[in-house]
């Protein structure tokens, strides 16, 4: 069958109560991202014509989280068939097939929703087609019954279903793909005469099936329709989605000495050659380019680290840092906020923000940008081959010319002029032999108390 129009429905309308939070389940982050944010990447890979998301009453955060896609809200939560009816209007007019998803699975993959689509398309032109899984323990997700044929006679809810459907291994694994002509004069003869009283989506299936149309199972790995109802499925999720990014990481080419320990963002992007010693932390928006090496016990956020610059141990590269090629950041060092130019150094204990530092400059131990006033943000400019000595206090605004030398344990409040010295400390004076009259006076005060009588 030719390609039809797609359109997705992402039902989010749960509270998430088990999660005990403030905030709405599927606004927890996944590798840095609201798990919705994960669903809606993936299907816009599909590209829909249309998506919509079904929130909850007071939901304004996720609402904002699906844009740009509209969302609608299901005023009460009365089962996942009363969500995407939901939908109704936002798919009005709409002929083609239309997906349901869940804001709170967040790993399904493109591959597996093109595969549904597809199976939609093709064989018997299936009114619905359902996403099934095998997993170790089915535990409570619903059962697919089959009929003779291998076609998709009917979903039993784990509560409504008998001891003999409970020992069915093939499980729902809640997505499905309904043609869109279909879909509503499915759901309006959907009842809530069932455990929960609930409008249930799964019933479309009986449904259909009654009305005499087919409806067909595509199978998926259970992880990848793996649910988040708790934090420890929250955590599984987190485990199952760093699997990928190293694996990610690793066929693009990078060495990671031991993946485990490694955590990335969705969007974080490794070039080749790189390498990624233990312990390295990604938060969202980082870019490493080809043959940089990252030593371990890095956090790296917002922070663009180009070609062969090698970056830690310790290090903190926080959001707006841009790293020259060839640059190095070494032990202890925070920066935020920062351009680095070719070749620059800053090696040891510093805090660099809201600062550019020239190609090839070199920043001592200890130095810091005073950035912030108490009340206002300033600016650090670094000259090219600057050389900043150890201990430097940097008061910004304020600037070092290129080629400009600052003398180690300078406070620098004024600019500093290409190619000159700036040196801002106490002169150092010397007194000859002070040291030994003063070793010989103490040695004198400390034999007259010890012979004092106690
Ligand atoms: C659902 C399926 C079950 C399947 C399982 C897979 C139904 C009736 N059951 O069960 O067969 O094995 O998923 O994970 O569909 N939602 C709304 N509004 C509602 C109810 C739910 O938006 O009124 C949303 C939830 O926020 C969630 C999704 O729909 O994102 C699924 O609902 P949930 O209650 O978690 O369904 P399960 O009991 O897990
Ligand atoms: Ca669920």
């Amino acid at each position: 069958m030719p390609d039809r129009p797609v359109a997705c429905v992402v039902l989010a309308a749960g509270k998430g109560t088990r999660l005990k939070s403030r905030v709405p389940k599927v606004l927890h982050p996944v590798a840095g991202w609201p798990m919705l944010r994960h669903v809606l990447d993936t299907l816009a890979t599909l590209g829909p014509d249309r998506a919509v998301v079904v929130v909850g009453p007071d939901m304004k955060a996720v609402e904002q989280a699906a844009g740009p896609w509209p969302s609608v809200v299901q005023p009460e939560q009365r089962g996942t068939a009363d969500a995407v009816a939901a939908a109704r209007e936002v798919l009005a007019g709409f002929d083609g097939d239309v997906l349901v998803m869940f804001g709170d699975t967040p790993l399904v993959t493109e591959e597996t929703l093109r595969r549904m689509l597809d199976a939609r398309r093709g064989g018997t032109d299936p009114a619905i087609v359902v996403l099934g899984m095998r997993p170790d323990d089915p535990g409570h997700y619903g059962r697919l019954v089959l009929d003779e044929a291998g076609g998709l006679e009917t979903i039993v809810e784990y509560l409504d279903a008998t001891a003999e459907q409970r020992a069915i291994g093939l499980c729902n694994g809640g997505l499905m793909a309904f043609d869109g002509r279909r879909l509503f004069e499915l759901l309006d003869r959907i009842g809530d005469g069932n455990a929960k009283g609930e409008f249930y989506l799964t019933d479309a299936v009986a449904v259909a099936r009654a009305a005499g149309q087919a409806c067909a199972v595509v199978e998926g790995s259970a992880e990848e329709v793996h649910g988040i109802n708790s934090r420890a499925d929250l955590a599984e999720a987190e485990r199952l989605m760093q699997n990928r990014l190293r694996a990610r990481a690793m066929e693009g080419g990078a060495t990671l000495t031991d993946p485990e320990s490694v955590f990335f963002a969705a969007d974080t992007v490794i070039g080749r050659d790189v390498t990624i010693a233990p312990s390295v932390v990604f938060g969202p928006g980082a870019t490493i380019e080809d043959d940089v090496e990252i030593r371990a016990f890095c956090h790296i956020e917002g922070a663009l680290v180009q070609r062969g610059a090698v970056v830690g141990p310790f290090a903190r590269l926080r959001p707006g840092t841009d790293l020259g090629p060839a640059a190095r950041i070494g032990n202890f060092v925070e920066v935020k906020n920062v351009t680095l130019g070719e070749g620059a150094k800053a090696n040891h204990l510093t805090y660099l923000g809201d600062a550019s530092v020239g190609a090839g400059a070199n920043i001592g131990a200890g130095t810091i940008t005073c950035n912030y006033d108490g009340y206002l943000k300033h600016r650090t400019e670094i000259g090219e081959a600057a050389f900043i000595g150890s201990n430097v206090a940097l008061v910004a605004p304020v600037r070092v010319g290129d080629r400009a030398n600052v003398g180690a344990g300078s406070v620098v409040a004024r600019d500093v002029a290409d190619d000159a010295l700036a040196i801002g400390r106490a002169e150092q004076v010397e007194k000859p032999g002070h040291a030994r009259r003063y070793r010989e006076k103490k040695a004198a005060e400390k034999a007259a108390q010890a012979r004092r009588p106690k």
